[in-house]
């Protein structure tokens, strides 16, 4: 008697405990497709954005960012990059004015890729694309340009104040703000990409 109440009492705790697992099962099932949403949603709301609020961004959020941004995949993890962060409001606003094609923005990152690596220009993209998603999850805006780092390599002054070591050159702006716009996605052409085989028909 008492063993078979023991045997009752037994099955019935494995019942709940993997009823319990079950059920978290699912929970974690669909947190799980959220989390894939939210990601996914994220890449595919993000756009270029060119016109910020002057409201400024946190270091605190800044710094999440740009951790985002170094944990991007690079060659050998070497780090062929270096990114001069520019907050501060003063300087922001005299770079605005000064340099032809940067859009007024809180914030700009300069990101230089070092010329003795054949794929540090790559590490920047990826760099750059990570602080632009993790951007755009705080909802702030970014957009890259490549516009003024040309009218910049005219105006050696102000490239000498970022200060990057020998061998790095500027590639690539990141301004970033809260935006003060919400454009449209620009289309794009899916035939870019196609499946192909190298073996057989
Ligand atoms: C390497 C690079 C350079 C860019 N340079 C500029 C630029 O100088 N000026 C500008 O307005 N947009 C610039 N853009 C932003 C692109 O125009 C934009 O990403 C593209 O039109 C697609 O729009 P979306 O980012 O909103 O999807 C640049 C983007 C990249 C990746």
């Amino acid at each position: 008697m008492k063993h078979s109440l023991t045997t009752f009492l037994l099955a019935l705790l494995l019942g709940a405990s993997s009823c319990t697992a079950s059920s978290d099962k699912t929970t974690t099932g669909k947190s799980e497709q959220n989390d894939t949403e939210t990601v996914i949603n994220n890449i595919m709301s993000r756009r270029s954005i060119r016109k910020f609020t002057p409201q400024t961004v946190s270091r605190d959020t800044l710094d999440r960012i740009i951790e985002c941004g170094i944990n991007a995949p690079n060659g050998m993890n070497a780090q062929n990059y270096e990114v001069k962060v520019v907050d501060d409001p003063k300087s922001a606003a005299y770079l605005s004015e000064n340099l032809r094609g940067l859009y007024k923005a809180p914030v700009y990152l300069f990101i230089a890729a070092n010329d003795e690596y054949d794929m540090a220009q790559i590490d920047c993209g990826l760099l750059s694309e990570n602080i632009c998603l993790a951007a755009t999850a705080y909802g702030l805006g970014t957009i890259n340009l490549g516009m003024p780092v040309r009218s910049m390599k005219e105006k050696y002054d102000i490239l000498d104040k970022l200060g990057f070591s020998a061998h790095y050159n500027l590639c690539l702006i990141v301004a970033l703000g809260f935006p003060d716009e919400a454009p449209k996605a620009k289309p794009r052409n899916k035939d870019k990409v196609q499946f192909v085989k190298v073996l057989g028909k």
